[in-house]
């Protein structure tokens, strides 16, 4: 069987959806609109033409604002009639027998401008870095100790990461960083990335000549991380709508969303897993590769013209990280600029490959296109094999060299002047998709090619009017680009559906809370039952109060994992300004609330009768409020501690100790005229506190109730065991002697006396009652804010 599959080329035996994806443009978006074109405007292919931006009358090209250039992808939607030249200078091609000379007119627009053949040497976008260095300051291990010992502190070590590497890459092409585990990949692609903060890093990363500025980068360039991190129980399919939801712009209908959603599924080879769920450890999902495919496809569905990948293949068998690559290439080709590390290239990714940078502990060991390896390694002496992989070769070579005690200084050496050698004609060889290639291609400035680039379709995102200003480098007019593509309460709307199904795929998290609510319910129900007004039944109901109320607060540390599995989703959502931040605490919110309600109403059911609660339909509905406020606190501050700490694990003592505190100041164990006056702050910190005392006053506020009458006084004293005749004698010997009128049945404590007995009573119930709903209130903010300064997403 294996025979007969290997002799098969790699696409005929791959799943139709590969080869769907040949057909369906890549920006699906405006296939539509492309249709429209007049089609002798396809025959100004072969000529230079730069994009004809058509400015309003009499205004400069230097005043053209980003903004305006973004918006022009919405006019030329609209307007197809309109005069706009056709940027097809642009664009590669992909089925090379759609654009041959022969081929109608007709036929070339049936194909999209995708496929019209590039005429012209022009570069829209070239990503340059040159000199990129970076070192870090490096902990000696036990420098603390031996910094005891010594008397001079030792300097810190610095440690470089990159180390003067230069190069670039090219729209339409793939640039491969390759090296050993640890030689430096993921810094260099953090450090184009822009994901490195300004100050650490040396050199520079520029984009058709112009530095790039952080916001705009954001909007047009995509980052995927080396792990897959998504929701596991949406669908493959409802992963990318929320993508799109939060990417695309909202000026764009959502019947293209959806398209674009649809275009992305096919070109991504994913038709068949739609409608699978992604999966982890306890849910069957897709495979690895689908997986990865889904993580790329979320981050390109704004259709970036900078793409930088993080080992999209590692972890991958060989055809699927095959496929990946493969996609990656029809990306590339769709015009942007792809840059990704690779651990170990096969031999058949490597023929999809147009750069390759060799970096080893940090430095260039070769940087070239993938076939100048050979003679570059005959030039260093060391030919590769007939019949080995060059890559692994060149690997393994390093590697090798590396044990030395030079290192691979010799090959970095020889790199150096092999690049010096080779400068005039490495441009050519790397050219290949430019048929001519003669001369150096002519870079448009950052604007044209930007707005070449949308006018054919690209950079879905940005359209939108401005919020943020981004100031481009060279001085030009500030630029308005959206820092987020939709107002706030779209945002609100997307994320609470996401939630929401996640929750509703999930039910057994809600159904276990309630559980857990329902049991701690039922076992207070049966050991507090029906509770008496007598001295003892008061010190039950007491009891009972500090019991419930701090459970309340205690089942709430659940809420702790909630964020915690999910914050590094959140945090690369954020990183790239899917969402506002405020949006996500809010839905978050509004998400939980509703099944706090229903575990309000639960454990109020199972207990407010059965321990025989005071207030009839009043106390027992203030009862599930001040149940509710207390999860809400609860649940308030165990969100904001998820906010605050990175690990469950470092979660959970603090919740509980914390609780454990607040319980004990809460006034059940010592009153407050008890407490020691250093310590009363934080009794009036404790969360326990007010919703215990709103329950106190619900329950004895009632002057009329009789908590102590007649000779019960005496039960929690010595003379308790006295016999009932002689305990009406004393009675009535204190009745004399104080001269007051005290008979078997006159009351001694009513409800209200015990409150002032108990120090409860500086605020009234509904005080506390506002008061720990503020409480929940405060924590969400500070939550926010723990997220507004935690969510650091560059290296230092
Ligand atoms: N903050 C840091 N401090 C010290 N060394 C670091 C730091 N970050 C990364 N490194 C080191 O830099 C080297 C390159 O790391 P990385 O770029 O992740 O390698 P790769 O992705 O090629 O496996 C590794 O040796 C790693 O241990
Ligand atoms: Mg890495």
């Amino acid at each position: 069987m294996s025979r007969f599959v290997d002799k098969l080329p790699f696409f005929d035996r791959r799943s139709s959806p590969m080869e769907e994806a040949e057909e369906i443009p890549r920006n699906g978006l405006l296939h539509m609109h492309h249709h429209n074109y007049p089609p002798q405007q396809h025959q100004h292919s072969g000529v230079l033409m730069p994009p004809q931006l058509s400015p309003p009358a009499g205004a400069s090209r230097a005043s053209i604002t980003l903004a305006q250039l973004l918006k022009r992808v919405n006019d030329a939607r609209s307007d197809a009639s309109s005069p706009v030249s056709s940027p097809t200078h642009s664009h590669y091609t992909i089925e090379l027998g759609a654009s041959v000379p022969g081929s109608t007119a007709s036929e070339l627009s049936e194909h999209n401008m995708m496929n019209s053949n590039a005429g012209g040497p022009l570069l829209p976008f070239e990503l340059k870095f040159t000199d990129l260095t970076y070192s870090v300051k490096q902990r000696k291990k036990g420098s603390f100790l031996r910094r005891r010992g010594t008397a001079e502190p030792e300097a810190p070590r610095m440690k470089t990461l990159l180390d003067n590497i230069s190069g670039e890459a090219r729209e339409g092409e793939i640039m491969a960083v390759l090296g050993a585990s640890g030689s430096g990949k993921s810094t260099l692609i953090d450090a184009l990335a822009n994901r490195i903060v300004k100050e650490s890093l040396h050199g520079s990363v520029t984009l058709n000549g112009e530095s790039m500025d952080s916001n705009l980068l954001k909007v047009i360039s995509a980052y995927v991380m080396q792990d897959d991190l998504l929701y596991p129980m949406l669908t493959v399919e409802e992963t990318l709508t929320f993508a799109a939801e939060f990417r695309l712009p909202r000026s764009l209908p959502g019947k293209e969303k959806r398209k674009r959603v649809q275009a992305l599924i096919d070109q991504l080879g994913l038709r068949n897993a739609a409608n699978t769920i992604i999966g982890d450890e306890g849910h069957r999902g897709v495979s690895g590769g689908e997986r990865r495919r889904v993580s790329i496809g979320v981050d390109i569905i704004h259709d970036p013209i900078v793409l930088f990948l993080d080992e999209p293949t590692s972890g991958l068998d060989s055809t699927s990280a095959f496929m990946v690559v493969k996609v990656l290439q029809r990306i590339a080709q769709s015009g942007s600029v792809v840059v990704m590390s690779i651990h170990q290239p096969s031999y058949r990714i490597l023929g999809l490959l147009d750069r390759l940078l060799f970096l080893s502990r940090g430095q260039t060991v070769y940087y070239g296109p993938p076939s100048a390896l050979p003679s570059f390694f005959v030039d260093f002496g060391k030919p590769i094999p007939d019949n080995e992989n060059p890559t692994e070769f060149a690997l393994d070579l390093i590697k090798e060299l590396e044990t030395m005690p030079d290192g691979a200084r010799d090959l970095v050496e020889h790199n150096k002047s092999w690049q010096k050698r080779m400068a005039p004609t490495n441009n050519k060889m790397t050219n290949k998709h430019h048929d001519s290639g003669d001369n150096k291609p002519a870079a448009l400035s950052l604007k044209e090619a930007i707005s070449a680039s949308i006018s054919r379709g690209k950079l879905v995102s940005g359209a939108t009017d401005g919020t943020a200003a981004v100031h481009s480098e060279s001085n030009a007019p500030a630029a308005t680009v959206s820092k987020f593509a939709n107002p706030f309460w779209i945002e609100m709307g997307v994320l609470t559906r996401r939630a929401f199904i996640n929750t509703k795929r999930t039910p057994e998290i809600f159904a276990i809370r309630l559980g857990a609510v329902l049991i701690t319910g039922f076992i207070l129900a049966t050991i507090f039952w029906r509770l008496d007004d007598s001295p003892k039944g008061v010190q039950e109901r007491l009891g009972f109060f500090a019991i419930a109320m701090s459970t309340m607060f205690y089942t709430c540390s659940d809420a702790l994992p909630v964020f915690l599995n999910e914050r590094y989703i959140f945090l690369r959502e954020t990183a790239y300004n899917a969402y506002r931040r405020s949006s996500y605490v809010l839905s978050h919110t509004v998400v939980g609330f509703p099944s706090l309600v229903v575990l309000s109403f639960a454990f109020a059911l199972t207990t407010f009768f059965a321990v025989g609660l005071a207030g009839g339909a009043e106390g027992f509905f203030f009862f599930v409020a001040i149940v509710l406020a207390s999860f809400w606190a609860g649940s308030g501050f165990a969100t904001f501690l998820s906010g605050v700490v990175t690990n469950v694990m470092l979660g959970y003592p603090v919740v509980v100790s914390t609780l454990a505190y607040f319980l004990l100041f809460s006034g059940f164990f010592i009153n407050r005229d008890r407490i020691p006056k250093y310590w009363l702050w934080f009794h009036y910190l404790s969360l326990v506190k007010y919703p215990y005392e709103a329950v106190m006053q619900n329950e004895f506020s009632d002057p009329t109730r009789c908590f102590v009458r007649g000779v019960q006084m005496f039960d929690n004293t010595p003379l308790a065991g006295l016999p009932e005749v002689l305990k009406v004698r004393v009675l009535r010997a204190m009745s004399t002697s104080l001269g007051v009128d005290l008979g078997t049945s006159t009351c001694i404590t009513t409800g209200p006396d015990f409150l002032a007995q108990q120090a409860v009573g500086d605020l009234t119930k509904w005080d506390c009652l506002w008061i720990t709903i503020a409480w929940g209130f405060l924590f969400r903010i500070l939550f926010y804010i723990s997220l507004l300064l935690g969510s650091r997403n560059k290296r230092r």
